[in-house]
């Protein structure tokens, strides 16, 4: 019999070699005559462990990682006498960090073969695509609704009512329109289930299809993606073939199609108005709401538009029950969300959890401090437009009220670590230059406010009439906060006013927590 070998074609596992590890393990393997079965998944999300070979035995999948082409030879010889190896792990779903997770969105990631549509279904693929079938478009609607879903992409926005209003809005034609974009600094959990579970994208898609009575999706992925956008457009293949797409999907009276559109980059294509200004063909600029895209979106008509992230979770929900999701979960932020912890951290990676661990938790436990081994000094939590927390507020518990009440925000769900060598006004000036870069310049408020915000900030650098300059700047702040058409504008000041909050004595002309001598970057 075939030994069977599971190696990640995620874009983060073969950036550290998992495909010279795949040709390491053929050519060692021939030389030994040793029939083999080399099964490429995607990533468990543990990626200082990467590359991660698991192989199959009677106890399960034994994982060994972060496997070198050079360990091959004395991998081979552990797995055979079924014996100790330096980078063996145990069984891959007993692995702690692994087994502490709740996945229901990332259930399959890193387990099955992404390539597979029949893989999929033997893993529960489709099952709640068929009850859907089974049900009245209010039902689905309903189940939506009571899962408590809220929308992944950032700003939270209960996914049961967005259909609902496309479902409920007349037109010849509707769309449903996959957000891709993710831009914020610190995510990958679209890239991975993407790269690792392509079909419960393009199911949560379909089930949004029929409800809302659309028969033509777009999946719009940023251009620095290529992995995404090759699995993507394989598993749209793969579930053509299995008429899972196209016409009379399933055996029912529904069509349904879906398309790769790959995006131009900039960050304000993930905004939903820009997203589809770019989709029509045009530059990324924001669109004022009203008109919302849920009345009047692609090309005009009614578009259901959600995160990645949101349409993933909706196969768990519809298979399982609306209320198996809301058991999890605190307060309004009901499911689990998957966490990226990234940045400045020893344990860098993917961890689904239920709503309402707290920072610390994710921070000190999960995460296990920071890669250089020197104090966490700063998190910033939810991408470019998120706010800095500082250690005495790590007791915040991951819920979109707990951090919008201490003024942050969880977005995407990305965690990005600092140590105490970090310069947090020069953070606050890469916000201001960041927006400026990446602003549409449709509204003046961020077109301009940004750009006099970094220049401002370059002054306090300097040591210039710090105090006038520092009201300035929350001068600027307040106005882009509430002046600006988008959160791009609209929530820069995030970052900075949390900075000069929390670490004041960084604004001036030298930090003065970095003059005993600290110096270097704050990331590995
Ligand atoms: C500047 C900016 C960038 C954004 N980038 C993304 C993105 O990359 N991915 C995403 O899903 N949502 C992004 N959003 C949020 C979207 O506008 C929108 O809220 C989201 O696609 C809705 O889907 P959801 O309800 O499933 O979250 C961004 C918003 C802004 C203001
Ligand atoms: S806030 Fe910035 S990105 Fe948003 S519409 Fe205004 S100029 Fe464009």
């Amino acid at each position: 019999m075939k030994m069977r070998i599971f190696v990640p074609r995620d874009a983060g596992a073969i950036a550290v070699g998992a495909d010279d590890v795949v040709a390491a393990l053929e050519l060692a393997a021939a030389k030994r005559d040793l029939p083999i079965q080399i099964i490429r998944t995607g990533s468990r999300g543990l990626y200082w462990l990467e590359p991660m070979v698991e192989v199959a035995t009677v106890k399960g999948r034994v994982a060994y990682g972060p496997v070198s082409p050079a360990d091959v030879p004395s991998l081979f010889e552990a797995v055979a006498s079924d014996g100790p190896h330096a980078l063996r792990l145990g069984v891959a779903d007993e692995i702690p960090w692994l087994k502490r997770q709740t996945r229901l969105t990332f259930a399959r990631c890193g387990v099955i073969d992404p390539r597979s549509l029949d893989d999929y279904r033997a893993h529960g693929g489709y099952r709640g695509f068929e009850r859907a079938l089974s049900l009245a478009p209010d039902a689905v609607l309903a189940d939506l609704t009571t899962s408590g879903l809220r929308g992944r992409g950032g700003a939270g926005f209960p996914t049961g009512i967005k259909w609902k209003t496309v479902a409920q809005t007349r037109a010849s034609r509707k769309y449903i329109v996959c957000n891709a974009d993710e831009g914020d600094s610190g995510t990958f959990a679209d890239r991975m289930i993407m790269e690792g579970d392509p079909f419960v994208v393009i199911e949560g898609m379909t089930v949004a299809g029929i409800t809302v009575g659309a028969s033509k999706g777009y999946i719009y992925i940023r251009s620095e993606y290529p992995h995404a956008v090759e699995a993507m457009n394989a598993a749209i293949a793969a579930a053509k073939r299995g008429g899972f797409l196209g016409t009379r999907i399933g055996g029912s009276t529904h069509s349904f199609d879906l398309e790769v559109r790959v995006g131009a980059g900039a960050y304000v294509c993930g905004e939903e108005t820009s997203l589809l200004e770019s989709l029509e063909g045009r530059r990324g600029i924001v669109r004022a709401k009203p008109p919302l895209p849920a009345h009047k979106g692609l090309f005009g008509k009614p578009t259901v538009i959600n995160n990645v992230l949101s349409f993933a979770a909706i196969p768990f929900i519809l298979d399982n029950g609306a209320k198996a999701y809301a058991d999890f979960g605190m307060g309004r932020s009901r499911g689990t969300m998957p966490i990226q912890l990234a940045g400045n951290i020893r344990f860098g990676g993917l961890f689904e959890t239920a709503f309402g661990v707290t920072l610390g938790e994710l921070v000190d436990d999960i995460g296990g401090g920071t890669f250089t081994g020197r104090p966490v000094r700063a998190v910033q939590v939810g991408g470019p437009l998120g706010a800095y927390f500082p250690r005495t507020l790590f007791d915040t518990p991951f819920d979109y009220e707990a951090f919008a009440v201490r003024d942050g925000l969880i977005g995407h769900g990305g965690v990005v670590v600092f140590d105490d060598t970090v310069d947090m006004a020069k953070q606050a000036r890469f916000a201001m230059e960041f927006c400026a870069i990446e602003s549409c310049g449709k509204c003046t408020p961020c077109r301009i406010g940004s750009t006099r915000g970094v220049e401002t900030i370059d002054r306090i650098r300097r040591g210039e009439r710090v105090a006038e300059n520092l009201a300035v700047v929350e001068d600027l702040c307040n106005t882009m906060k509430f002046g600006s058409l988008c959160a791009l504008g609209g929530f820069t000041p995030y970052p900075v006013m949390s900075a000069l909050k929390h670490f004041k004595e960084d604004f001036g002309a030298a930090p003065t927590h970095l003059q005993a001598g600290i110096g270097g970057s704050s990331c590995p």
